[in-house]
Order: C-alpha cells, then sequence, then structure tokens
C-alpha cells in the first residue's frame, strides 16, 4: 500500500506523556490510529488515579520533518489553545514538544474525543446541517493571535486537467482568475475541515479533529474544502445543502469565487488519499468522484452570475 513504516512510540515518548498526563499516570496500552498520512499517529490508554483515560500522540518523524515539525507542532498547539472554553467538540492540548527535545522528535498530545470516523454520517441530511452549525461556531472563535492560514494556496488554483470537460475547464480557470471579495473579517479557519477529519457516535458529531493547518484566514477555505469533501465522497446535493446551511447559521453569504477556489483543490490524488484513509468504505470510482465534483463547480460558477 506504500504506507510509511509505523513505529511505535519510544520509552522516551511515553515517560512525556505520563508527565504530562500527571498523576502517577502510565500507559497501558497504544493503539495506530488509521490515516498517518503526513504525520504518525497514536491512540494511547493511559490509567491515572485509577481511571482509565485516552490520549492522543501526534508525532513528526522521519527527516522530512526536521524543518518542518516545529511550525505545524506551533500551529497545531495555538489552534486548540485558541479553541479551548468555546464548548466545541475539539481536543484538549495537553503538551507540545515542538523540538522533540523531550521526546525525539516534534510531538503533540491532546485529549481523545469519542466517535468514528466515518464516510457518511447515519442520516446524511442531519449530519451536514450539523457540520455546518459546528463549523460556523468554528469560525466564531477569536483569531488575531493566529498566524495566517491558507493550505490549499487557493490564489493560484485552476482546474488541473482532471475533467473531460473542456468548456467547464475554460470557464472555471477565468472565474478563478478573477476579482474577489478580499480584506472581509479574518475567522478562526480549521484548514483541513472535511468529513474525514470528523467523528461521529450515534448522529452526534462528537469530534472534529485534525487541527495542524488552523489559522486565521478566509472561511471559504474551510466551506469550500468541506463541500468537496461531501462532493467527493458522498453526493453534489450534500454539498450544495452544506453552503444553503451555513450560510444560514453564520449568517452571511460565502464569496463564490473563494467557493470555487476551493473546490479546485480536487486532483487525481483524492481517491488514493480517500482509500487510505478509509480502507473498507472509500469511494471506488474516479470518474463518479469527478463528476460528483464537476456538478458543484457549475453551480459554483452559477452563483458569480
Ligand atoms: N483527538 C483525537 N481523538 C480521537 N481520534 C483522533 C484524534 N485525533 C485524531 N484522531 C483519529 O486519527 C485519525 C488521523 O488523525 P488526523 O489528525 O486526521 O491526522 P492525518 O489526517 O494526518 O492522518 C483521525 O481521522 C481520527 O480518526
Ligand atoms: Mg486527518
Amino acid at each position: 500500500m506504500g504506507r510509511r513504516e509505523h513505529r511505535s512510540p519510544s520509552e522516551q515518548a511515553l515517560r512525556w506523556v505520563e508527565a504530562a498526563v500527571g498523576g502517577n499516570a502510565r500507559v497501558v496500552r497504544t493503539a495506530r490510529l488509521v490515516g498517518g498520512l503526513t504525520a504518525t499517529m497514536d491512540r494511547l490508554s493511559v490509567v491515572a488515579g485509577g481511571r482509565e483515560v485516552d490520549v492522543v500522540l501526534r508525532r513528526w518523524a522521519g527527516d522530512q520533518w526536521r524543518d518542518w515539525g516545529p511550525g505545524l507542532v506551533d500551529r497545531e498547539a495555538a489552534g486548540l489553545r485558541a479553541l479551548a472554553g468555546h464548548e466545541l467538540p475539539v481536543p484538549r492540548l495537553l503538551a507540545a514538544d515542538r523540538s522533540g527535545g523531550r521526546t525525539g522528535v516534534p510531538a503533540l498530545l491532546m485529549t481523545a474525543l469519542p466517535g468514528h470516523p466515518a464516510r457518511s454520517p447515519k442520516d446524511l441530511a442531519d449530519g451536514v446541517r450539523k457540520m455546518a452549525s459546528v463549523l460556523s461556531r468554528i469560525h466564531r472563535v477569536p483569531a488575531e493571535e493566529l498566524a495566517a492560514t491558507d493550505p490549499h494556496g487557493f490564489d493560484e488554483r485552476t482546474i488541473h486537467g482532471w475533467t473531460r470537460d473542456a468548456g467547464l475547464a475554460g470557464a472555471v480557470n477565468e472565474a478563478a482568475a478573477g476579482a474577489h471579495e478580499s480584506a472581509r473579517q479574518p475567522v478562526f479557519v480549521h484548514g483541513d475541515y472535511q468529513p474525514l477529519n470528523m467523528l461521529w457516535r450515534d448522529r452526534a458529531l462528537s469530534g472534529v479533529v485534525d487541527w495542524t493547518f488552523a489559522g486565521s484566514g478566509r472561511r471559504e477555505t474551510d466551506v469550500g474544502l468541506c463541500r468537496l469533501g461531501l462532493a467527493a465522497l458522498l453526493s453534489a446535493e450534500a454539498a450544495e445543502e452544506f453552503l444553503n446551511w451555513y450560510e444560514k447559521e453564520a449568517g452571511v453569504r460565502v464569496d463564490p469565487r473563494c467557493d470555487l477556489r476551493s473546490l479546485l483543490a480536487f486532483g487525481s490524488g483524492w481517491l488514493s488519499h480517500a482509500s487510505e484513509q478509509m480502507p473498507h468504505s472509500a469511494p471506488a470510482d474516479h470518474q463518479a468522484m469527478a463528476e460528483r465534483v464537476e456538478t458543484v463547480i457549475r453551480a459554483a460558477l452559477a452563483r458569480l452570475g
């Protein structure tokens, strides 16, 4: 599967986790988490004060992270600190080792959230509304202290040759290059807000994870990416419903050109990415996936008027 080798946390890392949890904590189990396309993720069960709790350790192991790892730890830690106290279903920061001085590699420790990842919430219509509502609340968290984020770099986007519809490609490239509403009030941006980073328990959206790209930026960065994820994994209708609910819940109009630019983050890598993250339930058909995304892109173009 071309996966990187997974190494269990070192003794040094385990001792660091125990010290961070406190109360004579002992790690009693470790389990690799699915995903980990970039970072190495483990869920650790820790017994402290007679109680067992789960925590999640993200490690930036490998030479390629020597330069970037500390900044990514800083970014996620700053995001989680800013989110604390806002009653959102997000992890609490327990400790950060930006340089790897304590654990060997840049690392971040957070609480584990309840629930499980799913390609689709059990009740899709209700789940889409919850995704929109939680995102509107994330976007209300003060972000003045945070670094700017624009992880998909949509200002340079064009439609990268994955569509078979040449007319659509031409219209999109022209539209994406046009002026958009800039300098609107920046908001707290998750940076990778899409269905693969959500956890569900029954019908509740019980967790939003993966805050590595959190920062201050445009709301469309999250809105467009979530719409893209919904279209790619599920349906174009779900992506359109998400936009309707988001605009209602947030009380703002999404800039259609910025939305369109985020939608253009789609590409040929999405199918393999989805199957790495969801080995048992990923969509199998790239063409069907691309056609659902095209439907949403056409609707976004129509909104430009
Ligand atoms: N705080 C957390 N609580 C529970 N599960 C988590 C937590 N953080 C991550 N996970 C699980 O691990 C998976 C991978 O973590 P994520 O942060 O999304 O990294 P990546 O996308 O780089 O693999 C998530 O999809 C989720 O299932
Ligand atoms: Mg993720």
